[in-house]
């Protein structure tokens, strides 16, 4: 588990509208890496580019590689369906099935991928996952409950049990806290802190401690104007972003005086 994710001279289109320019930068297995920046910079754009969920949005395209342990995701023939299997993704607002149980809501993934498994083997994967997720002992005597009857930070590390069910080798997060209180946010921080050993982690995030808390890597995106495209300024070890960044840009940005 967990590879490496290589991007070489990323452009990411809205049909005509160039909304990421010219990004180059690797991530290395078992770290995580986050994504700053003001709102509008595409850092969810180009996160989507990661597991080809971007050109799932009409019109949307790339140009340019994306390398995962030097395989090009958008190489002719290569199956999206297959990428978003080993990419794996949480998204802002947790998004179990409501209706569907706690039990079913982790096995979801692996049903759409029409893998078959036998009872036994499901009971241990559920336990498995959601151990991993740091859910277990909160749910494991409702599993066969509905899993809206959770409180929000339970629903989000529903969604992570949910996408390390299918065993990925990277996991992509859009601020998976925003929609958090700071308890639960602090438990989403300690589950991807034990997570990045068997995963590569990217993270999105609006909070500068969050980002210096949890990540080895941190990428600063910004743009010049409206209309124009985003574009990666600086990326480097998170303790050199927030403490000497290279460009005045990141600091006015890092140290809270700009977006
Ligand atoms: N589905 C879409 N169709 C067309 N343009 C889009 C679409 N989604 C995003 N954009 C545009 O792409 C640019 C980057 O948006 P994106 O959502 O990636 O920014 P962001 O950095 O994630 O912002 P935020 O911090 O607010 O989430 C913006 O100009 C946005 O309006
Ligand atoms: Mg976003």
């Amino acid at each position: 588990m967990s590879k490496r994710i290589e991007v070489e001279d990323l452009n990411v289109y809205y049909s005509k509208f160039l909304a990421v320019e010219d990004v180059s930068l690797a991530i290395e297995p078992r770290s995580v890496t986050a994504f700053i920046g003001p709102s509008g910079c595409g850092k969810s754009t180009f996160l989507r580019t990661l597991n080809r969920m971007h050109e799932t949005i009409p019109g949307a395209r790339v140009e340019g590689k994306v390398l995962l342990n030097d395989e090009d995701l958008y190489a002719p023939g290569v199956d999206p369906v297959l990428v978003r299997r080993e990419v794996g993704m949480v998204f802002q607002r947790p998004n179990p099935f409501p209706t569907m149980s706690i039990r079913d809501n982790v096995l979801a993934g692996v049903k759409l991928n029409n893998k078959r498994i036998s009872k036994t083997d499901a009971d241990d994967l559920v336990e498995k996952s959601l151990r991993g997720a740091n859910l277990w002992n909160e749910v494991k005597d409702r599993l066969e409950k509905p899993g809206a009857g959770l409180s929000g930070g339970q629903q989000q590390r529903l969604c992570i049990a949910r996408a390390i069910a299918v065993s990925p080798e990277v996991l992509l997060m859009d601020e998976p806290c925003s929609a958090l209180d700071p308890i639960s946010t602090l438990a989403i921080e300690d589950l991807i802190a034990e997570l990045k050993q068997d995963y590569t982690i990217v993270i999105v995030t609006h909070n500068m401690q969050q980002a210096s808390r949890v990540s080895d890597k941190t990428a600063f995106f910004n743009i010049a104007g409206t209309g124009k495209p985003g574009k990666l300024i600086e990326y480097n070890d998170t303790a050199t972003i927030f403490g000497a960044p290279t460009v005045q840009a990141t600091e006015d940005y890092v140290s809270g005086r700009f977006g």
